[in-house]
Order: C-alpha cells, then sequence, then structure tokens
C-alpha cells in the first residue's frame, strides 16, 4: 500500500506556546503509525526545532517546514534554504501553497527550483497544486493542474518523483468550509495518477501519494480518505484543534 499521511499545516497561526500545548495533547494520546501510516506537522519556521525535539524517537512522526528559498545560499535576506532546513533536521517541507502562489507570486519554474534544492537536501517535497473556483466553472481544472505539475516536476527523474508527495488542494476549498465532494477529489485524483502514469509509468504514479486538501475536518476525512486514490489530507484549521487533528489521524485507510 501507499503511505497514508495526514499533515497539518498550522500556516501562520498559533503563539510558540500554544503550538508546544498542541503538539503535546497530541502526542499524549500516543498514537502508534504503521508502516504505511504518517503523521507530518508543517509549523512556522521559528517552531521547527521544538518540534522535531517533541517528535523525536516516533516511528513515522515528521516535521514539516511550510516553505524554502529558491536559491541555494547568500544574500537573500528573510529566507530560509534547504540545506538550512536539513541542518537541523527536517525532513519534508511543503512547496507552493496556493497561498504562497498568490500572496507572494510563487510560479512553476521557482517552485521547480525549491523542489530540486529540497531532493539535493534528502528532504521531501509536498507539492501543493489545484485549480481557482473561475477554473474549475469552465471545466479547466485538469489541464491547469496539470500544467502545474509539467513545468514543476516533470523534468525530474523517475528515482527523484518518486521522492515527492502531492496535495491536490482545489483554492475554492481552502479555508472556505466548502470541501470537495468525495467524488471531486477522487476524479481528481485519478487524473493526477494517470497523468503521472503517461509521463513516467504506472509504478511510479501507483507509488506517489497524493493527499487531498481543503477544508478537511474530523466529520469528513474518513470519507474522503476512503477513496482509493486520496492518500491523506494536507489539514489547515482543523490541525489547530486536537482532538480534530487525531480523528483525522484515525482516519487514515488501514
Ligand atoms: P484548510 O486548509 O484545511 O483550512 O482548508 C488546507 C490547506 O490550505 O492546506
Amino acid at each position: 500500500m501507499r503511505q497514508q499521511i495526514a499533515a497539518a499545516n498550522w500556516k501562520m497561526n498559533l503563539t510558540y506556546q500554544q503550538g508546544e500545548q498542541l503538539l503535546d495533547t497530541i502526542l499524549k494520546e500516543n498514537i502508534q503509525l504503521d508502516n504505511h501510516h504518517e503523521a507530518i506537522f508543517a509549523v512556522p519556521f521559528p517552531y521547527l526545532i521544538m518540534a522535531t525535539q517533541k517528535l523525536a524517537g516516533r516511528k513515522n512522526y515528521f516535521v514539516s517546514a511550510q516553505n524554502c528559498s529558491d536559491q541555494r545560499s547568500g544574500a537573500y535576506t528573510g529566507e530560509t534554504s534547504a540545506e538550512q532546513l536539513k541542518s537541523i533536521g527536517i525532513t519534508h517541507c511543503v512547496l507552493g501553497h496556493s497561498e504562497r502562489r498568490e500572496y507572494f507570486s510563487e510560479r512553476n519554474q521557482s517552485l521547480a527550483e525549491k523542489v530540486k534544492l529540497c531532493l539535493a537536501n534528502d528532504i521531501t517535497p509536498i507539492f501543493c497544486c489545484g485549480e481557482t473556483l473561475s477554473i474549475r466553472e469552465v471545466g479547466a481544472q485538469e489541464g491547469f493542474v496539470e500544467t502545474q505539475l509539467m513545468e514543476s516536476l516533470f523534468h525530474f527523474s523517475e528515482t527523484e518523483i518518486k521522492k515527492i508527495i502531492i496535495a491536490y488542494e482545489p483554492i475554492w476549498a481552502i479555508g472556505t468550509g466548502k470541501t470537495a465532494s468525495v467524488e471531486q477529489a477522487q476524479e481528481m485524483h485519478a487524473h493526477i495518477r494517470t497523468i503521472f502514469t503517461n509521463h513516467y509509468n504506472k509504478a511510479t504514479a501507483d507509488h506517489i501519494p497524493i493527499l487531498y486538501g481543503g477544508s478537511v475536518k474530523a466529520n469528513n476525512a474518513a470519507e474522503l480518505f476512503n477513496s482509493p486514490d486520496v492518500d491523506g489530507g494536507l489539514v489547515g484549521g482543523a490541525s489547530l484543534v486536537a482532538a480534530d487533528f487525531l480523528t483525522i489521524m484515525r482516519a487514515l485507510k488501514k
């Protein structure tokens, strides 16, 4: 079975103390993850080391950054490089979240650089893709997502691409309380897998976890994750409430 993943995306929420408390509450439940289950916490930069220390020694619990620079190193004030993340033990990095694309003008080509730098530093990219409402309304979502994947990812080798996690996040569903229906999510995930089959091969496509993101909640996670091509979720709002995220972790396909 492919890896099934519950990924928390805290975004720019919580103080340090609130973040500590949230992790403590979640970890107190002591959920033991199987080989094919993972829990990932994408926390703000200043909390990365704290989160790494709290998760130390727990099988398949990982800490993720929410972004990294598209430059290797140097005079880029305010940026954080993949190499710097690696040097503090970070194993994952969210890339190309729609909020980064929208508010910080991230483009497919610069995301390709970020993916390259993460892979070079043994950091697993959680690569986000997804369409706006206006694109879905005209039925152009499949081509739109294919272009995002093509321009950022498809020049990587089969070995490299197998290290990536995809998060499909329709922008109209993020933070809106408007979840894609199970059918919409499954349809798009299956399509993304077909795109990977066409550009690589079926074994590669079958290997890559594709997470759904956009208003995943405690009460809809199990239904979404049950779809054959939905391998878990990238969760914003509901990841800030310990009980909700625990329910979401428990909803991963067995
Ligand atoms: P949401 O955010 O769960 O609050 O919709 C998801 C995301 O943006 O990753």
